[in-house]
């Protein structure tokens, strides 16, 4: 007895000072704002607006836990910000669980680097430590401080070697910090004593360069020393000078100009004195190995005319003419503040198939955009050609004929996705593209004298935008896994600064597949700065009328043809996307006006409610759906956006007006289209019964039965899909969100023709542009256009989904289907507030349903179901969590943040 009693007596002064210790080491790192942002990058340079958003969440383990007040505190001390005298402002305690901020002190100055970190308080008043400290630096802010010249080395734009810069200067004293900042037309590398700067490919992004180009910032602190230095600029034409004929005019582009750059190097010694050294008339120039290069085509290099050190100090540049002063691009320049375009994979060949000792072929196992890299020894002069290609021939050669249909060469100097090397000789050389890229698997390597290759002479390189990973999914069935890899591998593959259509044939941003896109692209990856860019580039394209071109940038086509609302309703669709996913109205508000201009130009031609401005269902399996209704839907899509952003930025006469116009829209659809006594909408196609389900007009009463009707033409047609573009945004979701989550399913992992699954068991990596696999048109490999699938495994497997009320996941819907056919299945997304997981498995008849929702975040799930538990008890008893359950046996709960695992019974 004695000896229990002191043994609890023990046990209480343990558990005393377990709590102690605990409750210590809690008020001191239990929760604290992390993953600071700045314009949704982490420490961004050149960053030139004077609000800059800010952006954190809130790190904290504990149920429940939410964000009560914040505080931010900008310095400009640069490192540190104990000293108050160096505050810039101090937001002081907000009593808001927002943690996506603007800057509101005063006015930022150039060439600044400003620290900031955030403190925040929880739902119940206890403040948290502060966070680490992060920083963003201003860059020019205004056009006029800009120092340098533009410079060029010819006007000619027909010459076809690359300029070389270099500029030689002194650095007298200690340097404390140096930034470079560059302006391009065209494509550029850079270079500090023979090191190139910074790990980016393709800068600057393209733009519509008469209308705005883009500058970047380097930190070239380290590369600079006390003494001689030497700056090296390459220019590369990529669209600003198309050499290349091609679809689309890109060779007559108005703005097509020799490529250009306009460069301030900002030094600031240890004295505090600055120095500028500047892009002019007295930087040397030449041409040198790179004799040809195309952004559509390729690269040429002939490495007998390297000039070694040409950017390190002591190169003999006497033969070196000088620059030229030439005007700029446009006056618009801005800073480019984006995920860069980077080599992110490098991918060893998988295997090479020698046909003789002059042709090899290399296969890297999966279907990239990229480039490759050569690594060769032979005899000097040796002409090399890399055919990259995204299939072969049966004789195993490198075969285009997919992707080569819109190549109009003029002559044979210029070959299709084709790089051209000519060794210099005396031992191993290698070459890599550095002004361009290709879509390829295959490359073929002939030579004009026989080379040795192995397995290990060439490597492939994936690049792409390099936004961060936001999402994945994992299930039981590893063919819905791999749909899954092919669909964000053809996404990346089509994001280089602005959304693409295809890497090979094209490369053009063609605004009817990046708007089908968008929910994939946002569920996978972070990449709300590249579709801010490229919503600037709708701005800079759209015609005073309001009518956009179908592709963006573009050179002066497609005003005329493919710019339809089911197109270029990229203008309304990208930025309410942006809005539901980042909870962020910036750039919805930025667009209002053209998203205003383009409804108001549709309507001037619609007067009816109606249009039949489109392409329709673009390449369709075989029937083929009324264009003026779906093109009609979009336009009420747009409409429908427009109202609920007036009314979002408190413009009522909007909200009502467009409110108005898309209710006739949708009267408009439901006279014409809707067969009310057969719950029918045109002929019945399966694109014209699940678009106006999933647009939204099909009245309540009659949802059921056009679902019905369309699971109804699924079965008359052998359980298979009958759809095109259009079609394959909406079929899946439609289905799922309308009692048919199996039968969407059952369609999503289809192994047969025409299926995304029919792809992968025909080897492909990436998603295609035709159904069937010996079309003899729109034949690309490499197509992100039928990828809506990715975002549907987070919608109906997942049933992870943006709360229109509460945007940005600060609550997250829930609403997984738990499809016949899946085992498990998993969703996690990294949404503003941190990782929801959405993840189950069957065991016994039952569903396990494991949630994690990040603090400062809720969720809504809803759930049909028997009954629901939480750690063995009924949720309807749980005092922890709102649980209503409906009459048609929804359980709709209402969840704080934090982890539960709960078993669902009898799913109906
Ligand atoms: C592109 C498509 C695009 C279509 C529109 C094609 O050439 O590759 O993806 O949407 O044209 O007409």
């Amino acid at each position: 007895m004695i000896h229990l009693a002191r043994f609890s007596f023990l046990k209480s002064i343990l558990i005393l000072l377990t709590t102690i210790t605990y409750s210590c080491s809690q008020s001191k790192t239990d929760f604290s704002a992390v993953n600071l942002k700045c314009e949704y990058l982490v420490n961004p340079l050149g960053v030139d607006t004077q609000q800059p958003r800010f952006t954190w969440q809130m790190s904290d383990n504990r149920e429940g836990a939410s964000q009560g007040s914040w505080q931010i505190i900008v310095t400009s001390s640069g490192d540190n910000n104990s000293g108050r005298e160096n505050i810039i402002w101090d937001s002081e305690k907000v009593n808001s669980s927002a943690s996506l901020v603007k800057y509101s002190g005063p006015a930022l100055k150039p060439f600044t680097r400003y620290s900031w970190n955030v403190t925040i308080w929880d739902q119940n008043g206890k403040k948290s430590q502060s966070s680490e400290l992060a920083f963003f630096e201003t860059g020019m802010m205004d056009k006029s401080n800009w120092k340098g010249t533009w410079i060029s080395d010819t006007r000619d734009v027909n010459l076809k070697p690359a300029p070389y810069f270099r500029k030689e200067f002194s650095a007298t004293k200690k340097i404390v910090s140096a930034r470079q900042y560059i302006a391009v037309a065209g494509l550029y590398e850079l270079y500090i004593n023979g090191i190139k700067v910074g790990d980016h490919v393709l800068d600057p992004i393209y733009t519509r360069f008469d209308r705005r180009t883009l500058y970047l910032t380097h930190d070239v602190t380290s590369l600079l020393k006390e003494g001689k230095n030497v700056i090296g600029v390459i220019l590369g034409n990529g669209w600003y000078n198309h050499q290349s004929t091609a679809v689309w005019y890109f060779h007559e582009a108005p703005w097509r100009s020799r490529p250009k750059f306009c460069s301030d190097l900002r030094i600031t010694y240890e004295d505090g004195t600055i120095e500028v050294v500047k892009s002019g008339t007295d930087w040397k120039t030449s041409t040198g190995p790179l004799t040809f290069n195309s952004i559509y085509t390729a690269e040429h290099y002939d490495a007998r005319l390297e000039q070694e050190g040409w950017n390190k100090e002591g190169f003999d540049a006497s033969v070196w003419k000088a620059a030229i002063p030439v005007p700029a691009p446009s006056l618009n320049i801005v800073s480019q503040q984006l995920h860069p375009i980077r080599q992110t994979v490098i991918i060893p060949a998988k295997s090479i198939n020698k046909i003789n000792n002059r042709t090899y072929v290399f296969d890297l196992g999966r279907n990239i955009a990229g480039v490759s890299k050569l690594t060769v020894k032979g005899e000097r002069g040796t002409v090399l050609r890399l055919k990259h290609a995204e299939r072969i021939y049966p004789d195993g050669k490198a075969d285009q004929s997919n992707i080569d249909v819109h190549y109009r060469p003029t002559d044979d100097t210029d070959p299709f996705q084709t790089d051209i090397f000519i060794l210099k000789g005396g031992g191993e050389e290698s070459f890599m593209a550095r002004f361009g890229y290709k879509g390829f698997q295959f490359v073929e390597v002939t030579s004009d004298k026989p080379v040795e290759l192995t397995e290990e002479s060439l490597t492939g390189y994936f690049m792409h935008s390099d936004v961060p990973v936001a999402g994945s999914v994992k299930s039981s069935n590893p063919l819905f896994d791999k749909i899954w890899e092919a669909t964000n591998n053809s996404y990346l593959s089509n994001l280089y600064g602005y959304p693409t259509d295809c890497p090979q044939r094209e490369k053009n941003g063609w605004t009817g597949d990046a708007h089908i896109a968008i929910e994939t692209g946002l569920y996978n990856f972070d990449g709300i700065t590249v579709y801010e860019k490229w919503l600037d580039d709708h701005m800079d394209e759209q015609q005073p009328n309001g009518v956009l071109p179908a592709i963006i940038p573009t050179g002066g086509w497609g005003y005329t043809w493919a710019n339809g609302p089911d197109w270029t309703s990229t203008i309304a669709i990208i930025p309410w996307n942006i809005y539901l996913f980042y909870g962020d109205s910036y750039l919805l508000e930025k667009v209002y006006n053209n998203i205003k201009m383009y409804v108001d130009y549709i309507t001037e031609i619609s007067p009816d409610g109606l249009t039949t401005w489109g392409l329709g269902d673009w390449i369709p399996i075989k029937s083929v759906a009324s264009k003026e209704l779906t093109s009609s839907l979009y336009y009420y899509t747009d409409a429908l956006i427009l109202s609920k952003a007036a009314a979002l930025f408190g413009n009522m006469e909007d909200n009502i007006k467009y409110a108005a116009l898309s209710d006739k829209i949708k009267n408009a659809i439901n006279e014409k289209f809707l067969d009310r006594e057969k719950a029918v909408y045109a002929k019945g196609l399966q694109t014209e019964l699940s678009a106006p389900l999933q647009w939204g007009v099909v009245p309540d009463d009659l949802k059921q039965r056009v679902a019905d009707n369309l699971a109804g033409a699924i079965k008359a047609n052998g359980n298979k899909m009958d759809v095109g573009l259009l079609g394959t945004k909406a079929i899946l979701n439609a289905l799922s969100e309308n009692g048919y989550s199996d039968l969407a399913y059952q369609l999503a992992s289809q192994e047969t023709f025409p299926s995304w699954g029919w792809w992968i068991v025909n080897g492909a990596t990436t998603l295609f542009e035709n159904w069937p696999l010996d079309t003899k048109s729109d034949i690309s490999m490499n197509h992100i256009m039928f990828g809506e699938i990715g975002a549907w495994m987070f919608k109906s497997p997942g049933g992870i989904f943006p709360d229109e009320k509460t945007p940005g996941f600060k609550n997250v819907i829930l609403r997984p289907h738990f499809v016949k056919g899946l085992d498990t299945f998993s969703a996690e997304h990294n949404c503003p507030y941190g990782k929801i997981v959405s993840s189950w498995k069957r065991v016994e008849g039952k569903i396990e349903y494991h949630v994690e929702i990040p603090a400062n975040s809720s969720a809504t799930m809803n759930i049909k179901a028997s009954a629901i538990t939480l750690n063995g008890e009924d949720i309807v008893d749980s005092k922890s969590m709102k649980v209503l359950k409906n009459a048609n046996g929804t359980f709709i709960v209402t969840l704080g943040s934090g982890t539960k695992d709960f078993v669902i019974s009898d799913l109906n």
